[in-house]
């Protein structure tokens, strides 16, 4: 059996299920995104070698399958593995919904999932309410088949209709971030309401590997760029799910954990802000 990488844990506040005291999400965890279905088994095979207890995927990666032929031959407890996965975008009605989280839980060979997304705020395009879609999560945590529910790319007017309709507040939502574009009044709405942020493309695709004054803190730190920027994500107390499919980059963003930015050194990564996107604008994604 692997050794657990040593990732602190963020308590979720909100939605869970009524008693379910404690449940708690690693701080840093694999993600999946861009993986192709065909390496899935091999990546998330090697991630839980190397200790990743958090594996991130959505049944729009396509990879679901993979991911889950990974956990099924794992030796590694279910109690001490945090698995993710999100709702598809055309399934936003509630039947459809309903069974696509079926082709979830069949596809990752799982009884219980540790959380659930709405991948994409994005109902209306199906001509219902996203409140609507928030109901049927709020149905499926009561079925006890996942112990979170929450929410991915929502902007804060999403959350507080979310929580204005229904009181249930979604445990996390997972956004792009990185130091190129930081969310802070979204991170200012997180922390007012008690939601966890998660950074998608932390590393902002591998874009921001290159730059000069990541480069700077990162040596300073005897760090790789990599590692730097996932130190930063740490040191914000945001949940991280870098992707790697290479074992030595795996290893690598692993080791994040150990490295320390001194408060001057996160004050540089801060000043990186550009509101620069790599991935799709929550009001702009096609579907
Ligand atoms: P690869 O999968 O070929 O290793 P993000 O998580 O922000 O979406 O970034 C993922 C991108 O960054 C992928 O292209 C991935 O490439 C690359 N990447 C992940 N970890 C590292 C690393 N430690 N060093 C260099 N590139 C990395």
């Amino acid at each position: 059996m692997s050794t657990a990488i040593d990732s602190p844990l963020i308590t979720l506040e909100h939605g869970t299920a009524p008693r379910a005291e404690g449940v708690a999400v690693p701080q840093l965890g694999l993600g999946t995104y861009k993986v192709d279905p065909g390496e899935a088994r091999r990546v998330v095979v090697e991630g839980l070698e190397l200790g990743y207890r958090h594996v991130d995927t959505a049944q729009m990666y396509g990879n679901e399958d993979g991911v889950g032929a990974a956990l099924a031959e794992s030796n590694v407890e279910r109690a001490d593995l945090w698995v993710t996965s999100k709702l598809n975008n055309p399934n936003h009605r509630r039947d459809d919904a309903l069974a696509s989280f079926e082709r979830t839980m069949d596809d990752l060979r799982l009884d219980v999932l540790d959380l659930f997304l709405v991948h994409w705020p994005l109902a209306e395009s199906e001509g219902i309410d996203l409140v609507d879609t928030w109901r049927t999560m709020i149905e499926i945590l009561g079925t006890g088949r996942v112990r979170a529910i929450g929410v991915s790319n929502f902007r804060a007017e999403h959350l507080r209709r979310v929580v204005d309709a229904t009181g249930v507040v979604p445990a996390v939502n997972q956004v792009e971030l990185h130091p190129y574009l930081q969310q802070r009044e979204l991170r200012a709405v997180h922390d007012e309401l008690g939601i966890v942020t998660e950074s998608w493309s932390p590393l902002g695709r591998g874009h921001l590997l290159t730059d000069p004054v990541l480069g700077e803190v990162a040596a300073e730190a005897g760090a790789t760029p990599a590692q730097a920027i996932i130190a930063w994500h740490l040191a914000h107390g945001l949940v991280v799910i870098p992707k790697s499919t290479h074992r030595d980059r795996l290893a690598e963003n692993a080791a994040s954990l150990s490295v320390r930015l001194t408060d001057e050194q996160l004050a540089r990564l801060d000043a990186l802000e550009r509101d620069q996107r790599f991935g799709s604008h929550p009001d702009r994604v096609q579907v």
